[in-house]
Order: C-alpha cells, then structure tokens, then sequence
C-alpha cells in the first residue's frame, strides 16, 4: 500500500508512518521542514527496510496543493490512503488581539486540510478507491471561550469531512474523521490534567485500524465520544459561564 501523509513532522504523524512502514508499505512524508522530514525518514527507513519518500508541504500555500497531489502521485506510484495530520494550535490570546494569528489558525486548519483534501479527493474519485483519514479534534465538537478560533477550524474541518464522506461513498472512496483527545504531543505539552493522554503510538495503531473498518467517526481515546457527548449536553446558559 502507498500512504501519504501530510504533517509528517507531527508526533502523531511519525507514529503512523512508523506503524505502516512496519506493515511494508511504501510511505511519503510531507511537511514543511526538509530537514527534519529528512531524519525521521532516515529514522523509518533504517528500523523498517521500505521505501520512504519526502516532500515538501505547506498547509498555507493553498495554490501549490493539486501540484503537490500530482507530484506525490508520481513519486509514489498511487495514493491508497492519506492522512491529513499536520495542525496548529495557536494562542487564543494572541488571536483574540491579533486576527492575522487567528488567520493563521483558521488557514492551516480549515482552508489548508480542505484545500488538500479536495486535491485528494478529486484523485481518488476519479481513481474509484482510496482512503483520506482526516484529523480534527474533540475541540471541535463544542466553542469553548478558552479555544474557540482552533475549535471553529477544527469543527469546521470535521464538518467538511462529513460531507465529502457522503459524496465519495459512491465512487469506492472512504473519509474518516478522526476526532483526537488529549494526545502526548508538543501540542498538550504541559497540560495539568486528571484526564488519561493517549500516546502517538497507540493513536497510530487505532487510527490504522479505525481506517481498516472503515470507520466514519473515530473518537480516540474512546471515552471521549461520551465525554463530549456530555459536554454537548450542557445548556448554554450554564455553558457560557464556565470558564473552560
Ligand atoms: N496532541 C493532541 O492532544 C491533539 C488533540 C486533538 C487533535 N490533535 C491534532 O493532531 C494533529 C497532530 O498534532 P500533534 O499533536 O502531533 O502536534 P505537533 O507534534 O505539534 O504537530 C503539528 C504538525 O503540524 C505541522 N504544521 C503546522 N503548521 C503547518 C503548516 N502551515 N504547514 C505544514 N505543516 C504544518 C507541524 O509542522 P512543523 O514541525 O514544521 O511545525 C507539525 O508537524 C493536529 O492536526 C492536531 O490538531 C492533537
């Protein structure tokens, strides 16, 4: 199997690389730092003997997205299943202040995941099969004051994906939405929480699998979908005056 995957410098993206690589198939790492890229796919390719390409990619630089689709295609021979990984979590403070760093927000994680995944889209709807494995994040199922501008986008994203899954479901092709808790990244670096923070490894293995079913939402950890599904259940009135 051929898998992109895009982000490919996130903690979560190298674990899925990795867990792929292990299975044999071919990868291609895409992100925006060469360097980087470069030693994690040393890294994959030293431990899994499989062929592991690089490419550059920018989230933001909306107009290069079918080219990059075009180029990757070559490269790797056939995309069978791409991950959309990369995100950015901005500062809710500085974003409040600022719109160019909440731009920055809504670019990489709405217009930038669905820029790319429409490239995607078009190829393998055309191409009859294929699989996109689209990361938002349980931050997207309700605005909360603390970190609405990422939780628009990643809300928005995952709205997207919803109905790209519908109209992709006839052609052979299937979108899955991943919805992440708190995983131990740079990104939840020192959080303060009772909360349990899943590895990247683990989330690696069940989003494969997830993918494998064919999932259409996949909350991980698990205990997420229910404890969103309560926070949802929260009015609004009482809602509005937590601060979370
Ligand atoms: N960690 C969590 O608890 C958690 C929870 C829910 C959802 N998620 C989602 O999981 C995904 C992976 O995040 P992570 O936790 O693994 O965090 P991470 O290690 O900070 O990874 C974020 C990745 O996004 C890339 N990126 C940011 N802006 C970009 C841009 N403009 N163009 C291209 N790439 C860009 C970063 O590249 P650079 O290395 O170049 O900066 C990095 O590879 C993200 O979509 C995140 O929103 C994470």
């Amino acid at each position: 199997m051929n898998v992109l995957i895009l982000g490919a410098t996130s903690r979560i993206a190298q674990a899925i690389a990795a867990e792929h690589a292990t299975d044999g198939d071919s990868v291609l790492l895409a992100a925006r730092d060469r360097d980087e890229v470069k030693t994690i796919a040393s890294d994959i390719q030293v431990r899994h003997s499989t062929r592991v390409l690089i490419g550059d990619f920018e989230a933001t630089d909306f107009d290069s997205h079918v080219g990059f689709i075009t180029d990757a295609i070559e490269a790797l021979g056939s995309i069978d299943t791409a991950y959309v990984v990369f995100g950015a979590m901005g500062e809710q403070a500085a974003s409040e202040k600022d719109f160019s760093a909440a731009r920055t927000v809504l670019d990489v994680n709405f217009t930038g995941a669905v820029s790319i995944s429409e490239a995607l889209a078009g190829y393998m709807e055309e191409r009859g099969q294929g699989v996109i494995v689209g990361i938002s994040s349980v931050a997207g199922d309700r605005g909360r004051q603390s970190n609405y501008f990422y939780g628009a986008a990643k809300g928005g994203y995952a709205l997207y994906l919803q109905g790209l899954r519908g109209r992709l479901a006839r052609s052979g092709v299937h979108v899955m939405t991943a919805k992440l808790g708190f995983i131990d990244t740079p990104m939840t670096f020192g959080l303060k929480t009772k909360i349990p923070i899943a590895s990247p490894e683990s989330t690696a293995r069940a989003l494969k699998k997830a993918a494998a079913k064919g999932k259409n939402t996949f909350y991980y950890p698990w205990f997420w979908r229910q404890v969103m599904f309560m926070i949802k259940a929260i009015p609004e009135r009482m809602f509005k005056k937590l601060k979370v």
